[in-house]
């Protein structure tokens, strides 16, 4: 029998362990290393590659299986967290390349085409003006991922040998590390606590009662990431699609535009920024608090916007968590999946020194669907002018494209009289680099492919 997938399930249940042997690390919870490389590859010879993935990368893969053993092992030793982690993508192109039949392929549409041809789509800018390793039709995406870079780096190296002796054609490593602020939760080079609001597709801390779910429940069924594996062993056998997006940040147009916002409103940097993300940078959101404290609660996460305090003037329409995620009613649904992206470069979030260039977001996620989840979430949402409501602008940090509309920002929290309309909106602090869509297949397939 088939497991249902509409629905999230506890760790410990039998659902979770008939599939937890075959499927990787990383698509249910996250991986949770401070230091990632992403290692791009692309083959020379199909029949070294196959031997390859079936002898010396499938043994090294951290299953979901493992990765939930691990994380119960941790609580009682910490030294695990230098465990290394490691899982394999393949794109359609790799698919393509290896021969694997037509049968055995994932099907969906934006998958089977590739990044390059959907970011039209996206507004996202010209392939040829991408960063030259992305303009490669990349075969696969290695990540090993550490909470010790130095152990890392001597992971990637050994990994790089034996790349090499199974006559790999290129190799691209990109390299994420872990930004943490004084309270040691994770940040991204804005400056803003980030990976707060996630679904969990495993009830535990749920029915533990360590999440408060009173407006907003953060359950999110398992087909929020998992698809069906057509080569997989059986029906049990599941993988997901791997969206990656390099996103560099303007770290100093960005603090410019939040000065520039605070001075046309007359608030604090502090309040200016945090109408342009929905939160302020220690991750308070702007909904429910009255009026919003950033020093007490943290990483609040139990608000949704139909609470009769939701209006515009608590957080504006057009701010990036309301765009990503308007919370309608109390429960996560697609098109939310799980984000599983990590920083990379230089960390200056501490020092006056702005970088316009060089760091940014490895934007990773797991989806089912990617034309009804990232691609949806990017193009009618973020890019919209009018979502969530007319007039509402593109969204001040992902939004793309349209220059020229107006975005809705207010003098004083809660007070709809005060409402200032910005033209041309703040935006485009954001520029996508490179990228590509992969299938992150099942153990069984691997094996065999
Ligand atoms: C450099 C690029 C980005 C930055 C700096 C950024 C920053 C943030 C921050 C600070 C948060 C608040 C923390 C949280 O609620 O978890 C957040 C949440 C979120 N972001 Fe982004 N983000 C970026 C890219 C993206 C992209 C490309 C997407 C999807 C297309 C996205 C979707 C979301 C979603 C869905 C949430 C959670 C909203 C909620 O559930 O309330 N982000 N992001």
């Amino acid at each position: 029998m088939p497991i249902q997938l509409n629905k999230s399930i506890n760790s410990s249940s039998t659902e979770f362990n008939l599939i937890a042997g075959d499927l990787q690390g990383n698509i249910l919870m996250p991986h949770a290393r401070n230091f990632a490389a992403q290692i791009f590859i692309k083959f020379k010879d199909s029949e070294k590659a196959k031997k390859l993935i079936q002898k010396k990368i499938v043994p090294k893969i951290t299953t979901a299986k493992q990765q939930k053993l691990n994380s119960i092992a941790f609580k009682t030793n910490k030294n695990l967290r230098y465990k290394r982690f490691l899982n394999f993508s393949l794109s359609k192109t790799g698919y393509d390349f290896l021969n694997v039949l037509s049968t055995k392929i994932p099907q969906d549409n934006s998958f089977k085409q590739g990044q390059k041809k959907m970011s039209p789509g996206l507004k996202d800018p010209a392939v040829n003006d991408w960063q030259i390793e992305f303009q490669t039709d990349w075969h696969a995406l290695l990540i090993i991922a550490n909470a010790s870079s130095k152990l890392l780096k001597n992971q990637v190296k050994k990994i790089r040998n034996i790349l090499n002796h199974a006559s790999v054609d290129v190799i691209y490593v990109e390299m994420g590390t872990g930004l943490k602020n004084s309270d040691n939760n994770h940040i991204e080079h804005f400056g803003y606590v980030d990976g707060i609001s996630q679904p969990h597709m495993f009830t535990d801390k749920i029915e533990a009662g360590k999440i408060s779910t009173n407006n907003w429940n953060p359950g999110g069924t398992l087909d929020l990431a998992l698809v069906s594996d057509p080569g997989g062993k059986d029906e049990n056998a599941f993988g997901s699609y791997f969206i990656f997006r390099k996103l560099e940040q303007n770290v100093k147009a960005f603090k410019e535009a939040e000065k520039q916002l605070a001075d046309i409103l007359d608030v604090s940097v502090d309040y200016a920024g945090a109408q342009m993300v929905g939160r302020f940078r220690n991750g308070v959101p702007l909904i429910p608090e009255t009026p919003p404290k950033p020093i007490q609660t943290k990483k609040f996460n139990d608000f949704n916007y139909d609470l009769e305090n939701s209006s515009a003037a608590k957080c504006p329409f057009g701010s990036h968590i309301r765009t990503t995620n308007p919370r309608s009613g109390k429960k996560i649904s697609s098109p939310q999946f799980p984000r599983r992206g990590i920083t990379y470069g230089k960390d200056s979030t501490n020092s006056s020194n702005n970088p316009e260039k060089d760091v940014g977001l490895l934007f990773m996620a797991h989806n089912r669907n990617i034309a009804s989840q990232f691609e949806f979430m990017q193009k009618s949402w973020a890019n919209n002018t009018n979502f969530p409501r007319q007039g509402s602008g593109i969204d001040p940090i992902i939004g793309q494209g349209n220059k020229s509309s107006e975005q809705t920002y207010f003098k004083k929290w809660g007070d709809e009289t005060s409402k200032i309309e910005i033209r041309p909106s703040l935006g485009h602090f954001v520029t996508m680099k490179g990228g590509e869509y992969f299938f992150t297949p099942s153990i069984s397939f691997l094996k065999r492919i």
